[in-house]
C-alpha cells in the first residue's frame, strides 16, 4: 500500500512508520520543531529527525494548514491517510491557534481523502471525556480545554462522511513509550519519572497522585489500534488498556525495576481546574483491537530506550 502519514515525525507517526515501511511506500508530512512557542511557552510542534533516523520512505516539511501540503499528498495517491498531525498539548489556551491547526485542516483532510478513495484514520483523544464517569465511552463527552474540544469537533464532522470514505477517530488514552522523548515536558510522565529516577532526583508528583488515575496506553498498542482500524467500521473508537492506574504505581513501578527507593515530593497540581483524575477507556465490543500491554509490561519493554536516551540525550 501507499501511506501517508501526518504528523510522522512524532511521537505516534513516526512508531507507525517505523513499522509500516518494511512493507509499504511511506510519505511522511510534517512541520517539524522549529523555534516557535505557544503561549503556555512549549514549542508549536515536536517532529524531529531523531525520531527518523532509521526511516527509509519520503519525509516532506509542510504544515498541514497548507495548500500545498494538501496537493503533495493528492499526488502521491495514498491508499489510506494516517492524520497525525496536529498541536497535541493539552495545556494550551490559545483557541485560535489549536482550533485553526487541528480542526479547521481536518475537513481539507475528509475532502481529499474521498477525491482519491483513501482511507482516513485520524487521531481524537480521550481529552474528550473529561472528568465523564469512567469507564468513559464515545457518546458521553465533557471536553474541558480547547484542545480536546478540538477533537470533539473532529469526531462530529467525520461522522457526516461515514457514509461516503472510510473514516476512523482514534482516541487515545495516555500513550507513553519510544518516540515520546523529543515531546519535552509534554511527554508521558513515565519517560519524565524515570530520568528524575536515573539521575538520583526525588520522584516529583502532584498532591495525591495515589487517587488519580489514568488509562495509560503502550506505544506499540496504540500502533496495533491503527492497523485494526484500517479493517473496521466507520467510526470513533476509544485506544487504551482498558486499566485504569495511578502516576503513584508509574513511580513504584519504575523504582523497583530500577532497584531505587527514592522518597517522593509532591507538590500542588497547578492545572487542577482543567485536570482529568480518573479515565479508562471501555473498549467496545465491535472495536476488534485488544490491547496486550500491562503498566508493568510497557514499562519494563520501555526501559532498555529510557536508559539509553538518559545517556544519550539527558546526560550528553
Ligand atoms: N500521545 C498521546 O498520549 C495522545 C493522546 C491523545 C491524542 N493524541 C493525538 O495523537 C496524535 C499524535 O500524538 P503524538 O503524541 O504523536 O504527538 P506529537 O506532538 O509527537 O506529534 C504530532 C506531530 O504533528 C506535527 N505537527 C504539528 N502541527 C503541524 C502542522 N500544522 N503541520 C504539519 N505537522 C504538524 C508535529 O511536528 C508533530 O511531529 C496527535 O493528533 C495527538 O493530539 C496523542
Amino acid at each position: 500500500m501507499k501511506i501517508a502519514i501526518t504528523g510522522g515525525a512524532g511521537f505516534i507517526g513516526s512508531g507507525l512508520a517505523l513499522k509500516l515501511q518494511k512493507d509499504h511506500e511511506i510519505l511522511i508530512i510534517d512541520k517539524m520543531s522549529s523555534n516557535e512557542i505557544l503561549d503556555n511557552g512549549n514549542l508549536e510542534c515536536f517532529g524531529h529527525f531523531k525520531n527518523l533516523l532509521d526511516f527509509e520512505g519520503e519525509l516532506y516539511v509542510g504544515d498541514i494548514k497548507d495548500e500545498k501540503t494538501l496537493q503533495k499528498i493528492r499526488k502521491f495517491k495514498p491508499d489510506v491517510i494516517f492524520h497525525k498531525a496536529a498541536i497535541s498539548d493539552t495545556t494550551v489556551y490559545n483557541q485560535n491557534k489549536i482550533l485553526t491547526t487541528n480542526l479547521n485542516t481536518f475537513k481539507d483532510f475528509i475532502e481529499l481523502s474521498i477525491d482519491i478513495n483513501a482511507k482516513l484514520i485520524y487521531a481524537s483523544s480521550a481529552s474528550v471525556y473529561g472528568n465523564q464517569p469512567s469507564p468513559q465511552k464515545v457518546g458521553v463527552e465533557d471536553p474541558k480545554n480547547p484542545y480536546a474540544f478540538s477533537k470533539l469537533m473532529m469526531d462530529k464532522i467525520a461522522r457526516k462522511y461515514y457514509d461516503k470514505a472510510h473514516i476512523v477517530g482514534l482516541r487515545y488514552f495516555n500513550v507513553y513509550g519510544k518516540g515520546e522523548f523529543y515531546k519535552n515536558k509534554t511527554a508521558s510522565m513515565v519517560v519524565q519519572f524515570a530520568h528524575q529516577i536515573l539521575a538520583g532526583k526525588n520522584p516529583r508528583l502532584f498532591e495525591k497522585s495515589d487517587q488519580i488515575y489514568r488509562d495509560f496506553v503502550y506505544i506499540k498498542d496504540a500502533i496495533d489500534a491503527n492497523l485494526v482500524a484500517l479493517d473496521s467500521k466507520c467510526g470513533v473508537y476509544n485506544v487504551g488498556s482498558g486499566v485504569a492506574r495511578t502516576f503513584q504505581d508509574i513511580v513504584d513501578i519504575l523504582q523497583k525495576e530500577l532497584g531505587t527507593n527514592l522518597p517522593c515530593e509532591y507538590i500542588p497540581n497547578p492545572y487542577i481546574k482543567a485536570y482529568q483524575f480518573h479515565t479508562q477507556a471501555e473498549l467496545s465490543k465491535d472495536w476488534a483491537y485488544q490491547p496486550k500491554f500491562s503498566l508493568e509490561m510497557g514499562i519494563k519493554d520501555y526501559l532498555d530506550e529510557i536508559k539509553r536516551l538518559f545517556e544519550k540525550e539527558v546526560n550528553a
